[in-house]
């Protein structure tokens, strides 16, 4: 097996884990099947942005449980398409869908394969939170949204600023720049047990603490994004988080955090739309 080979494996395996973990916690699973309008609070703050998606045709990649998927299929859709790495996710995934009344096809690929696993072309490609950390090139992973769009198709990513992954985990000193900006060929691997969500009392157990993980800049997204032939639509960088990565530090506003204090230090997400040219 290669070295790019194993890192897969190795996140494989940590998010079959953690697919696991996340639907025990909970995860926004009940709001969405018992509630036939409900969207994910990522879907929804991006509405506008995603537009009309009335009879197109849609691939959401790195799907996880498809919370975000079952959201889009939601906005009138002919055909979604969820792509994910983590066999246990998607297992996971399709009795969502089925209870939530949506029709989901679940494609069990790394994204590099997706065009290979997947037939046909999309009107939308849709990917958010928590993606561009597990990929190693950035430059590639942009050829493999151009592959996947039609002529027109258009493209949405809200992801984890590449600032706020530079931080280290102990801020009792303030805010540190300790992890690279820049994309590198070797990942940062952790090995840690548990998720980002809080750990339920009877939580599955959790084996595959190991994970690779790469930061990619804002200039090198941007340059793979119009390198693949994409037009850049537009580009925002937010002080809000999905998540709080220092609890202590950080308030919650609604379903989103900041910084307690002068938030307009650190973009903490990015979102960005571009479109193929038709
Ligand atoms: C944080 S989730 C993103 C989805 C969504 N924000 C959510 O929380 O439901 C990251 C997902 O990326 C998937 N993933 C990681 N590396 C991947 C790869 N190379 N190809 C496809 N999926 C990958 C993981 O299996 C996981 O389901």
């Amino acid at each position: 097996m290669s070295t790019r080979e194993t890192w897969f494996e190795d996140n494989r395996a940590n998010w079959d884990d953690r697919a696991a973990l996340h639907e025990a916690s909970g995860y926004g699973i009940e709001e969405l099947v018992t509630d036939p309008a409900h969207l994910s609070p990522e879907v929804a703050q991006d509405r506008d942005r995603i537009g009309d998606l009335t009879g197109l045709d849609v691939i959401h990649l790195q799907c996880h449980l498809g919370i975000d998927t079952v959201s889009l299929s939601r906005l009138g859709t002919r055909r979604v398409v969820g792509v994910d790495l983590s066999p246990e996710s998607l297992r996971r995934a399709r009795p969502i869908a089925d209870r939530a009344g949506a029709d989901i096809e679940y494609v069990e690929a790394n994204v590099y394969d997706a065009r290979a696993a997947v037939g046909g072309s999309f009107d939308f490609v849709y990917t958010s939170l928590g993606v561009l950390c597990w990929l190693p090139d950035v430059a590639e992973w942009a050829g493999v949204i151009a592959s996947l769009l039609r002529p027109g198709g258009r493209f949405l990513i809200r992801d984890d600023h590449p600032m706020l992954m530079t931080i280290g985990e102990d801020v009792s000193d303030g805010l540190r720049i300790e992890q690279p900006y820049f994309e590198r060929h070797e990942p940062l691997t952790w090995d840690e047990v548990g998720s980002y969500v809080e750990t339920p009392q009877d939580a599955p157990e959790f084996t595959h603490g190991v994970n690779h993980q790469w930061s990619h800049s804002i200039g090198e997204i941007l340059t793979a994004v119009l390198g693949a032939g994409l037009v850049l639509d537009s580009f925002e960088e937010t002080p809000y988080s999905a998540w709080t990565p220092w609890p202590d530090l950080m308030v919650r506003e609604g379903e989103r955090h900041r910084l307690r204090e002068d938030p307009d230090r650190l973009a903490m997400q990015f979102v960005l739309t571009a479109h193929r040219p038709g």
